[in-house]
């Protein structure tokens, strides 16, 4: 009886210790504070340009199936895309992050996906060297995702 009781207990306290952790991991993972956040997606946003520029100096330069490197690095990026825009990090101050991003949100992170698949499918084209179906992927990803993300959810130029 004392015993039962006894390992009861320490049963009771490691399902509490987990969900502690599990508590703990999730703090970590979705709610990122908005002067963590911003800086950080500004930087993947401009890890992404930098893969962009990269895909169309390369593009115009005939280095087809070297794009291959900087696509994938763009579905990973995009990924990340998401969790960089928690709920109350809107800044005017110093983000050009627009309020429709969590009043629309499916929209939002519906982009970020379709970068995923475009970038995924841009991969696979250059990989096979045909200079003309690579160049109208690049033109595609760019105003299907980049673009058509931006126009909606992005605000002027900050002033400085
Ligand atoms: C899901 C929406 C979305 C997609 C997709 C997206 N962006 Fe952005 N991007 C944003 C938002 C919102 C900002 C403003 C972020 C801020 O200031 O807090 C931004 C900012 C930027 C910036 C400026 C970063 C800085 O502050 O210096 C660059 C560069 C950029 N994006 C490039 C790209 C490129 C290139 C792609 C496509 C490969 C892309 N983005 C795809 C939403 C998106």
């Amino acid at each position: 009886m004392k015993r039962s009781a006894l390992r009861d207990l320490s049963e009771r306290a490691v399902t509490v210790l987990a969900s502690v952790a599990v508590l703990a991991a999730c703090a970590t993972t979705t709610m990122m504070s908005a002067d963590e956040a911003i800086p950080a997606r500004q930087k993947l946003m401009k890890e992404q340009g930098a893969a962009s520029k990269s895909i169309s100096d390369k593009a115009k330069a005939g280095q087809i199936q070297a794009i291959v490197a900087d696509a994938e690095t763009l579905a990973e990026t995009s990924n990340k895309i998401s969790s960089f825009f928690p709920e109350g990090s809107l800044n005017p101050a110093k983000s050009r992050a627009k309020p429709e991003i969590w009043q629309k949100r499916a929209e939002f992170e519906g982009y970020a996906k379709l970068l995923n698949s475009k970038a995924t499918q841009l991969a696979a084209t250059a990989r096979t060297g045909n200079a003309q179906a690579t160049n109208a992927a690049i033109a595609d990803l760019g105003r299907t995702t980049c673009g058509a993300c931006h126009n909606a959810f992005r605000g002027p130029e900050l002033k400085k």
